[in-house]
């Protein structure tokens, strides 16, 4: 078995996997979502600090499997540096304490990863991100092969949604109180632009559309905000589309995926389902509770990574807040 932990941000998780089997045996994540509402955003140091009262905790229930342990893997990047580090402190003493070897695992790759914890690997497949701190399309051939397409130039989806919840004075995290804050609205009320409409890159941008909901937050009463939420939404999405749309012109899809946190928004998966329809393509999504930050799906990729022997000496796993895919 493999026990992994993830703390990139404001979740302290730990899972354990069976390797032949690729089955989770364990999971427990402790969400800082509730420390973090006052705020309206995450704070770094106070998520380190409750990783470092958490993670002991979830671990104290691992025991048991401690002798069947085969490698302890890690989230090491991208993430908040100092939330990072809890894991990987977490990681390297067990690897010492339990003589085994490390995994360091890239976060991004973890969400890929999260749609075959309970279901078969697929691959190749177009994968759309959209997380707290990432909005990327990629071809993913397999765990060595994966190729980014189009990324965001400043802000991501998942954090235009807590941006836009934190102007309405809403909790924090954003995403889901947005999306269910849209349900009441009428989404045609307001005329936002679609960003990089005309444009060819293959790029997102979502600080444009932020700055049009903070004026129009700002001219209007609480009345309006169901109308502004849905409306924002909209546009959120209808941005991904818009250039979705426009790789599907060179590149057409066959297995298609959305991962992350903000892969959770119903009404984002309606409307890529929409776009997929004419290619005849298949989207895959993970169960909901693995589409936020889990160590499940960091399990699940120590274990391809494992088979591989990519291992990482413990001298040489360093945390980065960048990604290297
Ligand atoms: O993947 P994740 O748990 O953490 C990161 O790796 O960043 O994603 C969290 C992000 C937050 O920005 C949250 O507001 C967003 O995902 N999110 C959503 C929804 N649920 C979570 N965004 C839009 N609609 C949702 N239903
Ligand atoms: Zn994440």
């Amino acid at each position: 078995m493999i026990l992994s932990i993830e703390s990139s941000c404001d979740d302290s998780s730990i899972a354990i996997t069976e390797i032949a089997t690729k089955k989770l045996v364990y999971h427990k994540k402790i969400s800082q979502e509730l420390e973090h509402a006052m705020y309206g955003g995450v704070v770094p140091e106070l998520a380190s600090r409750l990783h470092a009262e958490a993670l002991p905790k979830i671990l104290e229930e691992c025991q048991p499997w401690f002798g069947e342990l085969k490698a302890i893997s890690v989230t090491n990047e991208p993430g908040l540096t100092v939330t990072l580090i809890e894991g990987v402190t977490m990681a390297k003493a067990l690897s010492i304490a339990l003589d085994l070897p490390l995994i360091g695992v890239n976060h991004l790759k973890g969400h890929i990863y999260s749609l075959f914890i309970e279901q078969e690997t697929v691959f190749p497949m177009t994968v759309l991100l959209v997380s707290g701190g990432h909005t990327q399309v990629m071809e993913v051939a397999s765990l060595k092969e994966m190729t980014i397409i189009a990324q965001t130039m400043d802000d991501s989806f998942g954090e235009s949604f807590d941006k836009v919840a934190k102007m309405m004075g809403l909790d924090y995290p954003g995403g889901p109180v947005i999306e269910k804050l849209a349900l009441k609205g009428d989404m045609n009320a307001y005329n936002f632009t679609v960003p990089l409409l005309r444009t060819k890159a293959l790029a997102f941008s979502y600080s444009g559309l932020k700055n049009a909901v903070r004026l129009a937050v700002e001219k209007s009463d609480e009345i309006s905000y169901p109308d502004i939420a849905a409306s924002f939404q909209r546009i959120a999405v209808k941005h991904l589309t818009h250039k979705l749309k426009k790789y599907f012109e060179i590149q057409k899809p066959k297995n298609f995926a959305i991962v992350g946190g903000a892969s959770a928004n119903l009404y984002l998966r309606s409307e890529i389902e929409k776009l997929l329809k004419p290619h005849k393509a298949k989207l895959y999504v993970a169960e909901l509770k693995y589409c936020s930050d889990n160590a499940a799906m960091i399990g699940r990729v120590s274990i391809e990574m494992f088979e591989k022997e990519m291992f990482t000496p413990r001298d040489t796993l360093k945390t980065s807040p960048r990604s290297k895919l």
